[in-house]
């Protein structure tokens, strides 16, 4: 069922919605009221009975987080793993893998700032050589670039599927058909795209995939997720160890364990586990197909409000587009703007070049304003938007 007959039950299940006009979803998506109960409930059953005990209770909850994630993902419930971020599951994947000297690693111009630092990190220590393969100007990866690029010392494509810093959504399966015509490994960071667009790591083609709670899947803070495929498993080795993901076997050894929760640590934020996973199945109830196209509709109206508008420049148009819609009124310096907009109860983002330091450079940007928009906003919310935007 398209979403827009059902947008005064998805807006009272986000009660902010009431006063506020979130365009910031990129950054931290207001949790929807099943997801909040989820949470809170865990919490107070703690709060009653003990942490552990609590957690012995609610052992199947805890196990629909692997299931949940496997469907979004269209995996195995083994090949997922709970992780504390997006980044901390991208490192434990990343430092896993078995760099040499001269061994080669492509990346895109917009890449995750925190994902690059962790490639420049292990340049430094094991002399690793890193390509940035530039965008074209439309922002999308150049993919004969890649192309070009794949030699025999190539072992990671690293790409980030929807930047922070920009709206367009990248490759993700071409980029896939070659690496694996070329049997390299893939990361996908899909912190961005999960939870607004279909995904399903088969079609794709990635080995390993990435993502956080708290944006576009509109979960709990303090979350993320990691997939690894399985026959990849064994060939990785995990950078930390502890009595989760592996077991005491004698004073000389110890034995990981079978799947992808070898990735895992032993404490976690079990509540906030069980609301990632209610989190995942809201968004599937509504329907990933669903939420995509209500965000690109929404998308459509909020670029083509603000190209009416003289003294401002969108960097989003045409295809490959999400709901995120980055901008700069040539007249109001972003963090001004961004500022001036929150008495008003407006939140949007600002993305600066210190967090986007290879793409920026390229696109001679310094500052950008990012407006980033889910399902639950409203064509009216960015009437609102254009309003005060334009009223100084
Ligand atoms: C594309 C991308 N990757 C990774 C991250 C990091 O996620 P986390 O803060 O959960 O580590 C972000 C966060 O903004 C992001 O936008």
């Amino acid at each position: 069922m398209p979403l827009d007959s059902q947008i005064h039950r998805m807006r009272s299940e986000t009660p902010a919605c009431k006063n506020l006009i979130h365009f910031n979803n990129a950054g931290c998506s207001l949790t929807p009221k099943p997801v909040l109960d989820s949470v809170i409930s865990h919490l107070c059953l703690e709060q009653e009975i003990g942490g552990y005990e609590a957690a012995a209770q609610a052992d199947s909850q805890i196990e629909r987080f692997y299931s949940a994630l496997a469907g979004l993902l269209n995996c195995a419930a083994g090949e997922i793993a709970f992780i504390e971020n997006a980044t901390r599951a991208w490192d434990m994947a990343f430092y896993s893998i078995p760099f040499q000297k001269g061994d080669r690693i492509l990346t895109g111009q917009a890449e995750y700032a925190s994902n690059y630092l962790a490639m420049l990190q292990v340049q430094k220590l094991t002399g690793i050589e890193i390509t940035v393969i530039p965008s074209d100007e439309k922002g999308i990866l150049c993919l004969d670039r890649l192309q070009q690029e794949i030699t025999d010392r190539v072992k990671l494509i690293a790409l980030t599927h929807i930047p922070s810093q920009s709206g367009i959504v990248q490759p993700a399966q071409a980029v896939g058909e070659i690496a694996n015509k070329h049997n390299i490994i893939y990361l996908l960071d899909v912190c961005q795209s999960a939870g607004q667009m279909t995904l399903d790591v088969n079609k794709i083609g990635c080995d390993i995939l990435t993502g956080t709670g708290r944006k576009y899947l509109r979960g709990p803070r303090g979350t993320g997720y990691l997939y690894i495929k399985n026959e990849l498993l064994d060939k990785l080795e995990p950078p930390f160890i502890d009595l989760h993901s592996a077991s005491w076997k004698s004073e000389q050894e110890f034995e990981w364990q079978k799947n992808a929760r070898r990735f895992e640590n032993w404490e976690c934020f079990v509540a906030g586990k069980i609301g990632l996973a209610r989190a995942v199945e809201y968004a599937m109830e509504l329907g990933l197909e669903n939420i995509e196209n209500r965000i690109q509709q929404l998308a459509r109206l909020l670029i083509s409000a603000l190209q009416a508008q003289k003294n401002i420049t969108v960097f989003e148009s045409g295809d490959c587009l999400s709901g995120i819609i980055t901008f700069i009124k040539n007249d109001e310096k972003p963090l001004v703007l961004q500022q001036r907009l929150q008495p008003e109860n407006i939140n949007i983002g600002v993305s600066k070049r210190s967090s986007a330091m290879l793409d920026f450079s390229k696109r001679g940007l310094e500052t950008i304003n990012r407006a980033s928009l889910h399902y639950y906003n409203t064509e009216g919310e960015i009437n609102k938007f254009i309003e005060v935007l334009s009223a100084k």
